[in-house]
């Protein structure tokens, strides 16, 4: 029995525009998610979900069965830039876990020595801007190299996690699973940055898990760039203007303009159309109480929009404000651990 963990993460500033080639700030975070891998004497492959109670069976048989068909319809969708078909594949909980391992075991190019389960217990909220898939997947292979006495290389299992996140995303940056595997804080394309004083205080608030997928919200961003190129080619370069801005104030600690850049950054999401009017409001909550928020990740428009990454200099004081208002919110702290082997 081995046990395998990877972070979440936050995206300080970039989200979306990264997608176009455009840099963007992110940050493992301290809430994680822990997979126990366990050999079994059969061939069977036996999941567990301890959060959500859920648990099935499957073969490798099946397995590889559906992680061809996830690659050819990847192959088909990238060719015509049609990512929509990834909505619904995502929605199934168990997918995400069979594409992992069949992505691992077609890159080491073999079969399962025996049958297996996967224990599950995650501290990230799903679906909700946290980097949930990247770090299940990322687990979930991380466990199969302990598993398979492969030898643990991050770099190798990061492109294996990246392999995954395409199938059900489509078409993602990188950025989450290179930060989930690596941890710290990054600057995506690739750079760690550590920031030599303290950072500014935050908390994470719940404005609702999104009802659109983040496949879904990258293929919504992606049909409005198609309608409107110009105009959203001038929302990423701004985005990026404001990332290079955010990044130099982490790397310098020089923090003055730091809420200002942050309200930028929100507004541009909002012109992008991945913020729904729950999350607007309270963002701007926070901002008549003298902080600053933006959406974390993908986003979601219909209803809630995942979690919102929320600065203030008194973080006791906005923490009262969200009580009274009864917003949910939880603390969190930036981590360097990445996907960690936990009994080593
Ligand atoms: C999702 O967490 C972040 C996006 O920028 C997508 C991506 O980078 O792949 C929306």
């Amino acid at each position: 029995m081995m046990t395998v963990s990877a972070p979440g993460k936050i995206h300080i500033s970039g989200e979306h525009s990264v997608v176009y080639g455009k840099p963007a700030l992110l940050a493992a975070v301290d809430k994680r998610i822990r997979v126990t891998i366990t050999p079994l004497n059969d061939n069977t492959i036996k999941y567990k979900d301890i959060n959500s109670g859920k648990q099935t069976v499957s073969h490798f048989a099946e397995i590889q069965q559906r992680t061809l068909e996830t690659k050819s319809v990847f192959a088909k969708a990238s060719s015509d830039r049609r990512f929509g078909v990834f909505r619904q594949s995502e929605k199934n909980p168990w997918t995400l876990h069979k594409i992992a391992i069949g992505e691992t075991y077609q890159f080491l190019n073999r079969k399962p020595k025996s049958g297996f389960s996967l224990s599950l217990y995650s501290e990230i909220p799903i679906g909700s801007g946290m980097g949930s898939s990247a770090a299940t997947s990322a687990a979930i292979i991380g466990a199969i190299f302990c598993l398979e006495q492969e030898t643990w290389d991050l770099q190798t299992i990061n492109k294996i996690v990246y392999e995954a996140e395409k199938r059900v995303h489509g078409l993602p940056s990188g950025a989450d699973n290179t930060t989930i595997v690596h941890g710290g804080l990054l600057r995506f394309p690739s750079k760690t940055v550590t920031p030599p004083g303290t950072i500014p205080p935050f908390i994470l608030i719940q404005s609702g898990k999104p009802i659109e997928t983040t496949g879904e919200m990258v293929a919504n961003v992606r049909a409005k760039y198609n309608e409107k190129k110009e105009t959203f080619k001038a929302l990423f370069s701004q985005t990026e203007a404001i990332t290079e801005q955010i990044i130099k104030a982490f790397e310098t600690s020089a923090f003055e303009n730091f809420y200002s850049l942050i309200q930028e950054n929100q507004r541009l999401l909002e012109k992008m159309g991945v913020v729904s009017e729950r999350a607007k409001r309270i963002i701007r909550r926070v901002e008549s109480i003298g902080g600053a928020a933006k959406i974390c990740g993908a986003g979601g428009k219909k209803k809630g929009s995942g979690i919102i990454l929320a600065f203030h200099p008194q973080i006791k004081m906005l923490e009262q404000a969200l009580k009274k208002e009864q917003i949910p919110y939880f603390c969190s702290s930036l981590t360097n651990k990445g996907l960690i082997r936990e009994d080593i």
